[in-house]
């Protein structure tokens, strides 16, 4: 093993340049070479990678973000375009390709394996929506960034009197909102897992007003309600004032947590480890504090893990 190359992919995470350092320290440490390649498959497709130096990953490793850069690219999910990744990697003579992303950069890498077969991804998305994972970098700082967010919202709300419809990221997976509703004390939480109609919404938070909520705040996971228009909604129904707010990117940046460092070292050290010894064709995950490895092949088969219990232990402490 003389040369691997690493990418990242998709969405961007915290945590993911702080996996690049320690793949850079564990490679150093064995005589091996560490490409970078910049803007994910977009970038491979192109040949824009090099050889990382330490000056490269020195000082990223508390810095969200991806310093390589990433992308959603459609050329790679043609098989022109993963001929044309093919040939550089050939080109370069490099024998490991380590993408760090989601959902969509390990179907990739699946289509990759067929023609290519060194490869081996690392779960790197605020989401945690990968089944056979229990966590995915980046995560925890994200839900950590939401937690912040609501923490300030609520006492301005509270101040006001105001009803809050605060609404996280997660593509279809609740998980950031349950965890930041949890964590952040709001009253309600509807995800997409356990979603509810604006009517029921609008009955749990007159019982919340019953009970002597000053200013009720709902946690929504995206892609469910257009929260403004469901803040006018409430205040025309109810008689009290409230404001949507869509949290976006805020999220998704910033330095990744003591968790989503340790983490992704542990993925890092891992994945390079394994790419020594001549092992492929898998991606790693966490199960029960255990880096474990499941195929390519068979990562889709695990649905996404909504903490159903976490719900539960939320929803009778909020007797709702
Ligand atoms: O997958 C990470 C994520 O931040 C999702 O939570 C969100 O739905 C999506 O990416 C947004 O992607 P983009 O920044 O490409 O619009």
């Amino acid at each position: 093993m003389k040369k691997i190359a690493v990418l990242t992919s998709g969405g961007d995470a915290p945590g993911m340049n702080a996996c690049i350092h320690s793949m850079f320290q564990t490679c150093a440490l064995n005589n091996v070479a560490l490409y970078g390649v910049r803007r994910g498959y977009s970038g491979l497709i192109e040949g824009d990678l090099y050889k990382l130096k330490y000056e490269d990953v020195r000082n990223i490793n508390n810095i969200g973000g991806s310093f390589l850069g990433t992308s959603r690219c459609k050329e790679f999910e043609t098989p022109e375009g993963r001929q044309k990744v093919l040939e550089i990697l050939q080109k370069n003579k490099i024998d490991c390709l380590i993408a760090i992303g989601g959902d969509g950069t390990f179907s990739g890498l699946i289509e990759l394996e067929k023609i290519y077969p060194n490869v081996i991804g690392i779960p790197g998305t605020i989401d945690n929506d990968l089944g056979y994972t229990e966590r995915t970098i980046g995560f925890d700082t994200a839900v950590n960034n939401a937690v912040n967010a609501i923490d300030i919202i609520q006492q301005t709300m509270i101040a006001n009197r105001r009803i809050s419809i605060i609404e996280t990221m997660g593509r279809h997976c609740g998980l950031i909102a349950l965890h930041s509703a949890t964590a952040g004390n709001a009253s309600i939480v509807v995800t997409s897992e356990k979603p509810k109609t604006e009517e029921e919404l609008e009955e749990l938070i007159k019982i919340q007003v019953k009970r002597g909520n000053l200013a009720p705040c709902v946690v929504v996971a995206e892609k469910l309600f257009d929260v403004n228009a469901l803040a006018r909604r409430l205040e025309k129904n109810l008689g009290i004032e409230a404001r949507g707010i869509v949290l976006g990117y805020i999220q998704r940046g910033g330095s990744p947590t003591v968790s989503d460092r340790i983490l992704a070292m542990r993925y890092a050290v891992e994945s390079v480890t394994n790419a020594i010894a001549k092992k492929f064709g898998f991606v790693l995950g966490l199960r029960a504090d255990k880096i474990i490895k499941e195929s390519l092949n068979n990562f889709k088969n695990f649905s996404p893990n909504f903490e159903e219990e976490l719900f539960e232990q939320f929803c009778a402490r909020k007797k709702i």
